[in-house]
Parts: structure tokens; sequence; C-alpha cells
């Protein structure tokens, strides 16, 4: 679930583990620990107690804090953050774990599901347990098997693998073999980091990518050795050769710091004009009149031939996914249903010939988007990726796709990639209309210009930042608030919601406008802030409506609305303004002002805005 960071080579290990571990930061996490395998002694004795063991609760602060002047040395090291699913986050419990004889270090993301019928025959021979977590079963096992003679780390590895369910990606090292570490993955990702006689391993590539361009990302069932000696041999669970297939990251190392801003969150909301244009970049061909995307292109037929869409996703990415439904409708005339990936993996769906299933993700690693496309690819769909980590599983797996090219998102709440994600569906229903000849030229034309021109809109948009920041402060003592809009605006409203809660802590509720007299407005008071999406769209006039019956109860009013609007202006305690684009383009506008609400109130109210408490960025457990 959460970071693992690896180091071999001549570089002092401590400071490359200890980096790696705070560029991992961002994932969120609850404790976190290093093993260093000491440098060469001349007894196998001595060698297994070379093993350096420091792990702590808390944030990777505490962990140096806690490491104080000792010096750890040696070539090889593995780093952990954890994000606890099995035992509660304390010193202990944290990663790396060792095996009963001290020899072993193993760290781990993911889920041993069948870890506790393990857990009961390994105490039946004679083991004993530290901790309260899954993990730690797993390096008991390779002990035994290794213990059991015949066999080397690498192969004791793959043997015990093969006796675990779940999702795991692991490193070990060996205290009598200081020069290597066995690594493995399933269902949870893996980068190898390959530089001049040294190697790196990662959970992602953000630790990597100061050392190195040059990676070979790790598939489900492999399992690596990586031997300073004897370099790099990657086998699978059942011993088939692997040959390492070795990648360029394009990921530059200014777009993983903070470049001068005080959180990554606000400085990926200020990205937005770049993401969104390197988004547009080469897909809109104004010139030619046309909307190019290889991963439509290259399957056309099935494009013109669709008799549905299915699109899955989680959080953010299920908001974007609500979004494009109605840009399916309006342009491409599909019908199209939305689903939580979660739901989705568990229900039992129809899924007919001529389906296709949108999959949205920004990390690419969410464990239930990835276990529903598995299911709706089995079942006969083709499963079409929206993910903005390059090479990550969903990515991987999908049958075609289209990245987002927001580049690295850092702060866990979803920001950039969420404008990114709109952006790419957007593409992607105007190109499917396109070609089923529901979109004529001149509708083309006149919807990318308007896509042209949505980066200099948040522009202009961003330089009300002082506006935002003063609501910010009028509200930010609130303990509930309500976010409401229509038509494309319904999932803004939705993701206002979900960015002030993550962030803030405040609770906060997005509905369709007029769902609220169904039941919410009973909690409507002069207490209770209400974020309206007014812009002047096709629901304007009704969306007035709604916000004449919330005045009439007292509640207080903060709009959105078009940039000269008046109607639903007069209405507000406070309006901040948008500028006027297409209907369907208006929510990669309307959104910006809530991100930039909820992370000012976060700071007032000294939240950490981009570790926000119980969150991770990654979901990769269930
Ligand atoms: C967004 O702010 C959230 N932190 C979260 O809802 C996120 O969107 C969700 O976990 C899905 O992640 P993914 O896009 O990487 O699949
Ligand atoms: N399941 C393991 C634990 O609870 C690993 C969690 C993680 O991925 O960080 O310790």
């Amino acid at each position: 679930m959460c970071g693992i960071v690896g180091y071999l080579g001549e570089r002092p290990v401590m400071p490359v583990l200890i980096k790696g571990l705070q560029r991992l930061e961002y994932r969120g996490y609850d404790s976190s620990g290093i093993a260093i395998v000491g440098g060469p002694t001349s007894s196998t004795e001595a060698r297994a107690n070379a093993l350096q063991l420091f792990k702590r609760k808390g944030k990777v602060q505490d962990l140096i804090d806690h490491i104080g002047g000792a010096k750890p040395e040696g070539k090889v090291g593995i780093g952990h953050t954890r994000w606890a699913t099995h035992g509660a986050p304390n010193d202990l419990n944290a990663h790396p774990h060792r095996s009963g004889n001290g020899r072993l270090a193993l760290i781990h993301n993911g889920i041993i599901e069948n870890y506790h019928a393990i857990k009961e025959s390994l105490i039946q021979r004679g083991h004993t347990f530290e901790s309260d977590t899954d993990t730690e079963v797993l390096v008991h096992l390779i002990e035994e098997i290794l213990a059991g003679g015949d066999c080397d780390l690498f192969k004791a590895v793959r043997l015990a693998l093969s006796e675990v369910d779940g999702a795991y990606a692991i490193a070990v090292v060996d205290a009598t073999s200081p020069g290597e570490v066995v690594v493995a993955r399933k269902s949870s990702p893996l980068v190898l980091g390959i530089g001049d006689g040294e190697y790196f391993i990662a959970s992602d590539a953000t630790p990597i990518v100061e050392y190195t361009k040059n990676v070979v990302y790790l598939e489900d069932e492999e399992v690596a050795r990586i031997s300073l000696e004897d370099g790099l041999k990657i086998l699978t669970i059942n011993n088939n050769t692997v040959t390492p297939v070795i990648e360029a990251l394009e990921v530059e190392i200014e777009a993983i710091e903070k470049g001068g801003y005080e959180h990554f969150m606000l400085k990926e909301i200020h990205e937005q004009p770049r993401s969104i244009a390197d988004c547009l970049r080469g897909r809109v061909r104004l010139d030619h009149g046309k909307i190019t995307m290889a991963g439509i292109d290259d399957h056309t037929e099935m494009w013109t031939q669709a008799q549905r869409v299915i699109i899955v996703g989680c959080g953010t990415s299920w908001h974007a996914g609500l979004v494009a439904e109605y840009l399916f409708e309006d342009f491409a005339r599909i019908p199209v249903e939305v689903e939580y990936a979660s739901e989705f993996r568990y229900r039992n769906p129809v899924i007919n010939k001529g389906d296709i299933v949108i999959a949205i993700s920004q990390s690419g690693e969410t464990a239930d988007t990835l276990a529903a496309i598995r299911m709706a690819k089995e079942r006969g769909a083709h499963i079409f990726g929206v993910c903005n980590v390059v090479g990550s599983s969903i990515s991987r797996e999908a049958d075609s796709g289209a990245y987002t090219h927001a580049g690295p998102e850092i702060g866990v709440a979803s920001t950039k990639a969420f404008t990114a994600q709109v952006t790419v569906l957007a593409l992607l229903a105007l190109r499917v209309g396109w070609l089923r000849g529901e979109v004529d030229s001149a509708m083309l034309a006149r919807m990318m210009v308007e896509l042209q021109a949505i980066p200099d809109k948040i522009e202009v948009l961003l330089s009300q930042e002082e506006k935002v920041r003063e609501i910010a402060k009028a509200y930010c003592q609130a303990p509930n608030a309500l976010f409401l809009g229509r038509g494309y605006n319904f999932p803004v409203a939705l993701e206002g919601a979900l960015k002030l809660k993550e962030i803030s802590y405040i609770h906060a509720e997005g509905y369709p406008a007029a769902e609220i007299k169904h039941g919410p407005i009973a909690l409507i008071d002069e207490d209770m802030p209400i974020f309206f999406v007014a812009t002047q769209d096709a629901h304007y006039e009704k969306v007035v409506s709604n916000m004449q019956e919330v005045k009439a109860r007292g509640g207080r009013i903060i709009a959105v609305v078009t940039r000269g609007d008046t109607q639903a202006a007069a209405l507000a305690n406070h309006v901040i303004e948008v500028p006027k684009t297409a209907d369907a383009l208006v929510p990669l506008l309307s959104t910006v002002p809530f991100q930039l609400l909820s992370y000012h109130i976060a700071v007032m109210l000294e939240r950490n805005v981009d570790q926000p408490r119980n969150l991770a960025k990654s979901v990769t457990v269930e």
C-alpha cells in the first residue's frame, strides 16, 4: 500500500534510503523504517549480526531522530513507509520485519490474505512473532525454507510466495549475503532503477528519478535478484526466465519538487494551465480540423460500433467519470454507466460484446479499479485506460488508452489529475462523436477552440486566489458545508465536497442542486455555508431557483458564477467569477475555485495539506 525504497551500490546507503522515504511521504503513511546490511565481515556469525535495523511510528523525521548519531554502513539497504492494514501503527508493527534468527529483513506493501493460516502453522513449528502484521509471516516462511538447506534466498522467496495469496511488493535482504536484494511483486507496483554499477528499488519512480532514467517495471508474479556482483536476474514464481526490458523514465526531478510553493497541492493547482495544455498537445489539431488520439484511432471500428460504455473509477477519478457520462451522452450518443470500481467488481455485471470499459485512475494502481478491469476483461470487454502515471499497472493491463500527461501528482488530494482526466475524456467523447457521425465539423472546430482557450482561462481564475482566501477565512470554522450544482456541475459539487472533507476534515456533502428539497434542505440554517455552482449554462435558471430556496431559509451562499453575472450573484453572500466557456467544459473551470478554497481552509486550520490523516495517495488494497 505504501512506499518501498532500496539501494545497492557505492553511495552512502542511509541518505539514499532516507531521501527516498521522504520522496514517498506524499503517499500517506503511519510509520517508517530501514534495514542496512553491514559491510563484509569475516565470519558468517558476525555477518548475521550485521543487519542494522531502525523503525519508528510517525513521520520519517521521527525515524531520523530515532537513528540519531548512528551511522549504519553497508552497500545494500531497504526502506519502507507503512500504511497499516494488519496491526496498529506502532514501532513494532513498522517494517522492516526480521526473521526469527535475525538474519533476514523484509519490507512489504500490500496484504497477505492467507497470513492467518500460515502463521498458525509456523507457530506450531516453533516460530514466535514480534508484530501483529500479516507481513511478518512471510519473512519467517522464507527463513524456514532457507533453513531446509539446498536453496538460496532467490529460490526461497519464490517458494515462499507460491504459498501466499494476496497482494505484495516486497524486498528482502540477508545479512549473510551483503551484496544482494531479492524483490517481487503481485498487484502492487515495483520499479527497479538501473544505474552505473548501482541499483535502485522503489514502489514508484519518484525516489529514482534523480539518480537514473533507466528503469525496469516488474510484472505480477515476477521475482528479481539484484546483485552487485551478478547484476539483475528475473524469474517468475514458477521459474520461467524473464528478460528485463529497460525503459526510459520521462519524469524530470523538478516535477517532483515543490518549486517554491508551500505545498505540493498548491503547486499542482497552479500547474493546471500547463498540465491541460500538455494534455491537449498533439491531440487538438486545429490546422487539420480534427482530434487525434492514438488509443482510439487504432480501434475506430470498435468505437463506431460500441453499444455501451461502462466507466469505472474511485474517488476523484469516479467524479471525472460522472463528467464523462454527460460528455459521452452529449457528443457520442452512446449509453454510459458510471460505476464505483469497488462495487462493480463484486457485482455480477452484465457485460455484452461491444461494451467498452473505461478505467480512470490517476495512479493507475488503485486495487479496486485494477480488479474491476480484470473482471471486465475476463467477460470480454475492451478496456480503455485513462491514467496519469506512465507504465502503471492499469495502463499496462488496458487494451488501449490515453494518458492524461498531468505530470507527477504528489499531493494526496487530486487536483491537476482531475482536470486532465476531464480534458482527456472530453477529447475522447468528441473524437468518438465525430467517428459516429454525431459531431459535425463546425461543432468539433468550436469545441477545439474552446479547449485550447481553457489554460488561459484557468490563469485568469488563479489570479483571483486572494479573493478565494478571504472567503476561506470567513468559512474555515464551519463544521459542515454543502456543495450544489446541476448537469455538468453536479460532479463538480461532489468533487468540491470531497476536496474540502479530505484535507480540512470539515464534513461536506455534494448534491445535485435540485435534490436538496428532498432532504438536505432540512440542514440549512444561518451557520451552514452552501457552495453553489451557478454558471450560465443550460441549467442556470433552475439553479438560480434553488439558490432562492436556500436563501429563503437563511443559508449563507457562496456562488461560482460566470464572469459578469448579476442574477445569481445578487443572491450570494460571496461570489467567485469564472470565464465563459462551452457548457461541456465548465467543470474544467468551476472546479478550480473549490480546489483553492479547500486548500486555504486546510492551511488556516493547520492541517497536513499534502498528507491528510488516514489517507493514502494510491490505494492498492481493497
Ligand atoms: C482524491 O483527492 C482522493 N485522494 C482519492 O479519492 C482518489 O481520487 C482515489 O483514491 C482514486 O485514485 P486513482 O485515481 O489513483 O485511482
Ligand atoms: N499489510 C502490511 C502491514 O499492515 C503492509 C501495509 C503496507 O502496505 O504499508 O503492515
